[in-house]
């Protein structure tokens, strides 16, 4: 189980080797056709037209087998089910949209997109639930069940846990009025989850920008995915602890937005430790793109947030997203398919789950 961990940081983002054997088995048969010409005419053709197909294929294929369409005929349904549970727990609870949408994050830095951080665990079984950026923070299980036990309703032991958290997370999105987009599916379930990776590969909200970056470099993710994805704290809610040495120490903070959010976090660690606070002031359940006016104004509620507008590389690209909804909006889109498609497990590897919480 360590194995994924002890390749550490250059691990997730899949290098275009992944088939090499195959490829090459191609590529000769192709030049076999090309330099001797007994072969049929009609193999040569295929011969080719697969090389290049798989030329297609090797230019992108940390994520070749995931496609939108992926269930459209093993399951037809799949979207309008996840909607309608996602729709249910969003109009129950508005801020259960931000939940999901960060589980979809967890889930997938931690290892890839593979479905491991639903993993319960047991007295022989270590999950990533109590995972130090997990633990008393990460929420949404009992909705994730919900999807799951409709959409194994329609079609059992077809579509993959990991898949219904990445369309919970754009359906999330949409629901709270952010930009939408087209779902990759195919990924399959982890059969093992990692506590140690989910402690390590996670940012932490005391991370400067120079450790955001690398974070998301080891991901295979670039600097403007970092500060696209981060306008997802443009919803939701952060416990004291993680915001209290921001809030009592530094300097670069709002001071009437310190005087706000002093008086529902106490200063030293103890019973305030869970106390909420939204990390967009303005607009908790809304998805838009105030998470950025807000760090120019120095109200970032977590010390990470703020770095992104710290007079570093990043300030640029704040100030546009600040500007531009628009922008904002469709660089949001690109980076959410780009994290998921990270390390997927597809063909035969891992599994289908029954039950996200516990592997088959
Ligand atoms: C850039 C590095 C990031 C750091 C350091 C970070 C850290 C945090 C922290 C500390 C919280 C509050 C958790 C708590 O106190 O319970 C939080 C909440 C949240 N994060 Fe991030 N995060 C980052 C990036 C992201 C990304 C990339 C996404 C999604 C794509 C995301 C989505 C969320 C959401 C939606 C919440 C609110 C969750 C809720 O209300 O239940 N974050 N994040
Ligand atoms: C992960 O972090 C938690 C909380 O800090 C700690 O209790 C746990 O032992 C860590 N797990 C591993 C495997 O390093
Ligand atoms: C960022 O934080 C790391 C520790 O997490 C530290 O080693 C590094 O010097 C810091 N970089 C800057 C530019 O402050
Ligand atoms: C603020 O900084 C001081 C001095 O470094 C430290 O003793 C104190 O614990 C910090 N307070 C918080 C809330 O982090």
């Amino acid at each position: 189980m360590d194995n994924l961990v002890g390749l550490s940081s250059s691990l997730l983002y899949k290098p275009p080797m992944c088939t090499t054997v195959i490829h090459a088995k191609i590529l000769h048969t192709s030049l076999a056709c090309i330099v001797t010409l007994p072969m049929a005419p009609s193999s040569c053709f295929v011969a080719l037209f697969t090389l290049s197909c798989t030329l297609l294929l090797l230019m992108g294929c940390s994520d070749a087998q995931l496609s939108p369409d992926f269930y459209s005929k093993s399951c037809p349904d799949v979207f309008t089910g996840v909607k309608s549970q996602v729709e249910s727990a969003v109009s129950k609870e508005p801020g259960m949209g931000a939940s999901l949408l960060r589980l979809f994050f967890h889930d997938c830095f931690v290892n890839g997109c593979d479905g491991s951080v639903l993993l319960d665990d047991t007295p022989t079984f270590t999950g990533e639930k109590n995972a130090a950026p997990n633990r008393n923070s990460a929420r949404g299980f009992e909705v994730i069940d919900d999807v799951k036990s409709a959409v194994e309703k329609e079609c059992p032991g077809v579509v993959s846990c990991a898949d219904l958290l990445a369309i919970t997370a754009r359906d999330s999105v949409v629901l709270l009025g952010g930009p939408s987009w087209n779902v990759k599916l195919g990924r399959r379930d982890a059969r093992t989850a990692s506590q140690a990776a989910a402690n390590s590969s996670l940012p932490s909200p005391t991370s400067n920008l120079t450790d955001l970056i690398s974070s998301f470099e080891n991901a295979g993710l670039s600097t403007t995915d970092l500060v696209a994805l981060s306008g997802s704290h443009s919803i939701g809610q952060a416990n004291c602890a993680n915001f209290r040495a921001r809030i009592y120490n530094e300097t670069d903070l709002d001071r009437s937005f310190g005087e706000i959010r002093r008086k529902n976090c106490p200063s030293s660690a103890g019973p305030g430790d869970n106390n909420l606070a939204p990390l967009d002031l303005h607009s908790p359940v809304a998805f838009d793109n105030t998470y950025y006016t807000n760090l120019l104004q120095f109200k970032g509620l977590l010390h990470s947030d703020q770095q992104l507008f710290s007079g570093g590389s990043t300030d640029s690209l704040v100030r546009t997203y600040a500007s531009s909804p628009s922008t904002f909006s469709s660089d949001f889109a690109a980076a959410m398919i780009k994290m998921g498609d990270i390390l997927p497990l597809t063909g035969s590897d891992g599994e289908v789950r029954k039950n996200c919480r516990k592997i088959n």
